[in-house]
């Protein structure tokens, strides 16, 4: 059965990661585990973009060659997602054999086709973002600094492709989603798109591929690191590995490298004769003080404090439901503490706990008998339609969804008080916690891709064996642990 194949983008070693490297990885962490609970099978891959200009600045100035810089920052990434309990499948590095092999074999398929040509260009040049940019760009002043360069390089035939790309995004074969996202890149594809330029010369960056037809150039950072989206499941080495994962189901990015995603990469494809990925899903920024939060800036949040002082599962239940879907969010440790003392400590963690005092008290800690079926949780559990959310990468409101269902069960709670009706009709009562322990049973189920930790936690507490998203699999007579509050109140 083909793979539903999820991406992140993969990120430049010259720093360490932040939370908004952390918020890509735990939302493709985050989807793959929903993609799994609801039957599918996931494969996710990651990686790091380890070649280029940055990367050889950053080398630069730590005094160490490029290759030994990467070795060196490639840890804090894989103990990051270590922390924040990423279950990637593969990690790629681009600077690993089996990613330069497949580079070099694709120059030279793209080359012998004739979609590459040598030709002398001078314009002008931005140092940050890796490439020739045009008159315009430069006048909008967003590209920091510019300088012209006149020089002799490879060119891919972008252009060729241009009609049949806009065909293929008009008509959603290739969904750019947000809707707004797909707006944007079709206003991008309405002036000519020019030919790439996909070679740097060594005189002027060597830490590259090395063209396999020229070995006075190395190849252009960005053609390199997308390829990274095939070379790790296997394009050109096995067959069958790789048709069980391509087309990706979604690459995952922010929205800095849209274009690079949705231009360059499938025209490079069309030149493969390869399918394209079948969605590109660019989110916000996480923004502090209303600015983007970036290494240039220095305003980043450390992921690893807050996961030290709230736990794992917080800082990613956070992350998943504060940024709305195609937004830019704002964080603030006043917004972390509230959504996670109203949501999780309140609504879920409160919950959790009366349930179990009262099966314990009152039931000697077995889970009650049901007597009769009480469908109005039930119901309200069967009206989530978590692969309809997922479809449209809209985490966030799926989050929402969940959160309000386990709202429900404290009405349900409030209204039928079985605290106090277990005085009078125990079974009655008993039937109430019943109803109350699966649906947090299910619930708990359903935010396992968010909180896996705690997810376990809950159904550890309330005994539940089953972990089918199927209601009505809680078994009457198991037996409940007590614990601890699962999400103790953050004190401000
Ligand atoms: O662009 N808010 O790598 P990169 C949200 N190597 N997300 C953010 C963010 C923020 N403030 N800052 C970074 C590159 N990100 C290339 C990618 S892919 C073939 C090559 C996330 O280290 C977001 O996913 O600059 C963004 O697209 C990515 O980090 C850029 O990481
Ligand atoms: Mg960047």
């Amino acid at each position: 059965m083909k793979k539903y194949y999820i991406t992140t983008p993969i990120y430049y070693v010259n720093d360490k990661p932040h939370i908004g490297h952390a918020y890509t990885t735990i939302l493709a962490d985050t989807l793959s585990r929903f993609r799994d609970l609801i039957g599918d099978t996931s494969f996710f891959l990651t990686g790091l973009d380890e070649h280029g200009l940055k990367v050889q600045q950053a080398a630069e100035k730590n005094g160490v060659t490029p290759a030994v810089h990467c070795d060196t920052m490639a840890p804090a990434f894989i103990e990051l997602w270590e922390k924040l309990n990423i279950n990637y499948s593969d990690f790629i590095r681009t600077t690993e054999k089996r990613h330069i092999k497949i580079v070099q074999s694709i120059l030279n398929q793209v080359y012998k086709n004739g979609d590459i040509y040598q030709d002398e260009y001078e314009g002008w040049y931005s140092i940050s973002e890796e490439r020739f940019i045009t008159e315009k760009e430069v006048e909008s002043g967003l590209f920091g600094q510019v300088k012209k360069i006149k020089e002799k390089n490879y060119f891919f035939k972008m252009s060729k492709y241009q009609s049949a790309l806009i065909e293929k995004i008009e008509s959603d074969e290739l969904s750019i989603q947000p809707k707004s996202r797909k707006n944007e890149v079709l206003g991008f594809l309405k002036n000519d798109l020019s030919d790439l330029c996909i070679s740097r010369p060594k005189s002027r960056l060597e830490w590259g591929i090395e063209i396999p037809f020229d070995k006075d150039y190395v190849t252009y950072v960005w053609f390199d690191a997308l390829i990274n989206y095939i070379s790790a499941p296997k394009y050109l080495e096995d067959n069958k590995v790789f048709d069980l994962h391509w087309p990706a189901d979604v690459h995952l990015i922010g929205k800095d490298i849209l274009t690079t995603h949705s231009v360059y990469w499938p025209t490079m494809l069309m030149a493969l004769n390869l399918p394209l990925p079948k969605a590109i899903f660019a989110h916000g920024w996480w923004l502090t003080d209303d600015k983007k939060m970036s290494k240039s800036l220095g305003n980043v949040v450390n992921p690893l404090m807050l996961i030290d002082e709230f736990g794992v599962d917080a800082v990613r239940y956070y992350l998943m439901s504060e940024m709305v879907l195609g937004l830019d969010a704002t964080f603030s440790m006043d917004s972390f503490t509230r959504k996670y003392n109203s949501n999780l400590a309140n609504d879920l963690g409160n919950l959790v706990s009366r349930v179990c005092t009262l099966v314990s008290n009152n039931f000697d800690d077995k889970i009650p008998s049901c007597i009769t079926e009480d469908s109005e949780l039930s119901e309200r559990f069967s009206s989530i339609d978590i692969k309809e959310h997922l479809d449209h990468f809209k985490i966030d409101s799926l989050l929402n969804e969940i959160m309000s269902f386990i709202r429900s069960v404290n009405v349900y709670m409030e209204k039928n008080q079985p605290w106090k009706l277990v005085k009078e009709d125990k079974e009655s009562a008993g039937n109430i916690l019943y109803h109350a322990a699966e649906a947090l049973r299910v619930a708990a189920i359903m935010l396992s891709p968010v909180m896996p930790e705690k997810s376990k936690e809950i159904l550890t507490a309330l005994g539940a064996k089953d972990l089918k998203l199927e209601w009505g699999s809680l078994q009457s007579g198991d037996k409940i642990s007590k614990t601890d509050p699962i999400f103790p109140r953050i004190i401000q």
